[in-house]
C-alpha cells in the first residue's frame, strides 16, 4: 500500500514511500494511477495487479489530500486515515505492507490507522460466515526509521491503544441481552484480573445499603439489576489522579418515557462511555504511564415495566442531593450523578466524564465530534489538545451558567430536565451539579458527550468502522501520558 496525493496544479503525485514501488513498476505508478481515474483525494481508493513486478500480488493507492506545501509534512490524521482505508479496504487479505510517509509522530500514525481498520465484528455470524471478508492478519510497515528505539516504542503503544480501542469497539456491538449491567461488571474484573488492578463491585443490595439512588432508580425497571464499578491503576511515582466516570446503560429504551421505535436499536451503544473508561484505564496501565487513574461505571439498563420509575418520582442521589425525574429517558444523568459524587470524595485532581448523553450533541456537532463541557478551561484544552494528537474530533463547548434555573424543580433540589435549547449544555449544567469540591474549591472537572461519535450509523470511513468506534479511549491515553508529563 503507498500514498498518493492531489499537487497544487491539481496532478496526482506519489507521497514519499512511494519510490521503490513506482521503480518496479518502470515509473508508470502515477500515470497510471492518474488514469484510472484517482486525483490523490483523501480516502480514495485504487488497486493495480502488479503482474509479478513486485513482490505484492496488487498495490494499493490511498488518497492522502492536498500535499504539504514545501517543507512540511502530510499530517498525522491523513496519514492515519489512510492506513485504515487500505486494511479497511483490504479485508479479507492475508498480509498488507505499508509505505506511508512518516509525518512529526514518526510512523505512530501508519500503526495506529493500519490497525484500526482492520477491525471486523463476527462473532454473531453463523450461516452468513463464508460471506464475511475476514481482517488482515499481518501488517508490515516499511519505513527508514524501522529499527530505531522510538519506532518500536510507537509501535507497542499504537498496539496497546489499538487494541483497547477494538475492544470497546466490540462491547459497544455486543447485543445488549448479553451484556447487562452484570456481564459488564465481570468483563471489568476480568481486565482487572488480566492487568493487575484493583477491583471493587457494588451489587443492588450494596447499592441500596449504601444510598445510590441514581443508579437504582434508572435500574429499577429491569431484571437485570445495576451495578457501581470502581477500578484502580497506581503507578508509584505518579503525582496526579485522574478520576474517569462514564456512562453505563447496557441499553436504553427510554423507560417510561419511551423512546420512538426509529433507532431505539442504536441505544445499545448507551455503554460506550463506561466502556471507554474502563478499557483506557488498562491501556494507560499496560504502557505504565506514571500517572494514578480510578475508572468508575455507572452500570443500569434502563427498561419500561411496573417496577420501573415514574416521571415525577424522586430520587436521592449518592451524599444526599434529591433529583425530580421529569422524563425516565433522561436517566444518564442519574446514573452519572451518584458516580459523580462518589468519585468526589476521593478528592481526586481531575475528574473527566466520557457519556453518550444526548441527542443534542448530535444537533449542535454533528456525527463525528464530540462536545468537551467542564468547570477548568485548562483542562477543557488540554483534552481537545489530546484529542487532537490521537485523531479524535473533540470541540470545546461552554456551560452558560443561566441555564441552571431551567433545572429548577417544583419539589426537590433539582429536575432531570431543563430547556430543551441548547439540550447538551443542558446536561453538563445538571453534572455540574454533582462535582465535589477540594479546598474549597470545586474539583477540575470536564465532561465529554460522545453521543454520536461512539456509534458510526453511516458508512465506514478512514479507519473508523460501522458500530461500535471506540470513542475517546485514544484521547483519554493521550490525556494520561500529557498530564503525567506537565
Ligand atoms: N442515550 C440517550 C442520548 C443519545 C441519543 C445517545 C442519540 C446517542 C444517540 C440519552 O439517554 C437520552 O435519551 N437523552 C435524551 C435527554 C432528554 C430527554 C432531555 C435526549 O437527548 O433526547
Ligand atoms: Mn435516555
Ligand atoms: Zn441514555
Amino acid at each position: 500500500m503507498i500514498g498518493v496525493a492531489r499537487a497544487s496544479d491539481g496532478k496526482i503525485i506519489l507521497a514519499p514511500g512511494a519510490e521503490s514501488v513506482d521503480a518496479a513498476l518502470n515509473r508508470r505508478l502515477a500515470a497510471t494511477l492518474s488514469q484510472l481515474g484517482a486525483t490523490g483525494k483523501a480516502s480514495e481508493c485504487h488497486r493495480i495487479a502488479t503482474f509479478g513486478n513486485t513482490a505484492a500480488q496488487q498495490v494499493i493507492a490511498v488518497g492522502l489530500g492536498d500535499a504539504p506545501r514545501r517543507n512540511q509534512r502530510f499530517s498525522p490524521d491523513a496519514v492515519r486515515r489512510a492506513a485504515g482505508v487500505a486494511t479497511r479496504e483490504l479485508a479479507g487479505t492475508r498480509h498488507v505492507a505499508i509505505s506511508l510517509p512518516t509525518t512529526d509522530q514518526g510512523i505512530r500514525p501508519t500503526a495506529e490507522g493500519a490497525l484500526l481498520g482492520a477491525y471486523t465484528y463476527y462473532r454473531y455470524r453463523n450461516a452468513s460466515q463464508a460471506d464475511h471478508r475476514a481482517a488482515v492478519e499481518t501488517i508490515t510497515i516499511v519505513s527508514d526509521d524501522a529499527r530505531t528505539p522510538e519506532a518500536k516504542r510507537a509501535l507497542t503503544r499504537a498496539q496497546v491503544v489499538a487494541e483497547a480501542v477494538c475492544k470497546v469497539r466490540d462491547l459497544v456491538n455486543t447485543p445488549p441481552s448479553d451484556l447487562h449491567p452484570k456481564e459488564f461488571a465481570q468483563f471489568a474484573a476480568e481486565q482487572a484480573d488480566q492487568y493487575n488492578l484493583d477491583i471493587e463491585i457494588l451489587d443492588e443490595r450494596q447499592l441500596k445499603k449504601g444510598g445510590y439512588g441514581g443508579i437504582l432508580g434508572v435500574g429499577q425497571g429491569s431484571i437485570n439489576p445495576p451495578r457501581l464499578v470502581r477500578l484502580q491503576y497506581r503507578h508509584p511515582k505518579a503525582k496526579k489522579t485522574i478520576a474517569l466516570v462514564g456512562k453505563g446503560i447496557t441499553f436504553d429504551s427510554g423507560g417510561l418515557s419511551l423512546k420512538p421505535t426509529a433507532s431505539m436499536d442504536w441505544m445499545k451503544s448507551d455503554m460506550g462511555g463506561a466502556a471507554a473508561v474502563i478499557v483506557a484505564t488498562t491501556a494507560i496501565a499496560q504502557l505504565k504511564v506514571p500517572i494514578n487513574v480510578t475508572a468508575w461505571a455507572p452500570l443500569a439498563e434502563n427498561m419500561p415495566s411496573g417496577s420501573a420509575q415514574r416521571p415525577s418520582d424522586v430520587l436521592t442521589i449518592f451524599g444526599g442531593k434529591t433529583v425530580e425525574v421529569l422524563n425516565t429517558d433522561a436517566e444518564g444523568r442519574l446514573v452519572l450523578a451518584d458516580a459523580l459524587v462518589r468519585a468526589s470524595e476521593e478528592q481526586p485532581d481531575y475528574i473527566i466524564d466520557a457519556a453518550t448523553l444526548t441527542g443534542a450533541q448530535l444537533v449542535a456537532l454533528g456525527t463525528r465530534t464530540s462536545g468537551v463541557m467542564g468547570n477548568d478551561d485548562d483542562l477543557r484544552k488540554a483534552i481537545t489538545d489530546a484529542a487532537t494528537t490521537a485523531g479524535e474530533q473533540m470541540w470545546p463547548m461552554p456551560l452558560p451558567p443561566e441555564l441552571r434555573k431551567s433545572l429548577d424543580s417544583q419539589v426537590a433540589d433539582i429536575a432531570n430536565i431543563g430547556d430543551s435549547y441548547g439540550g447538551m449544555l443542558v446536561a453538563g449544567i445538571f453534572l455540574q451539579d454533582f462535582i465535589g469540591k477540594r479546598d474549597g474549591e470545586p474539583i477540575p472537572w470536564a465532561h465529554l458527550d460522545i453521543a454520536g461519535p461512539a456509534f458510526n450509523q453511516g458508512n465506514p470511513y478512514g479507519y473508523t468502522p460501522k458500530g461500535g468506534t471506540g470513542a475517546a479511549v485514544a484521547t483519554f491515553v493521550q490525556l494520561a501520558e500529557d498530564l503525567a508529563s506537565a
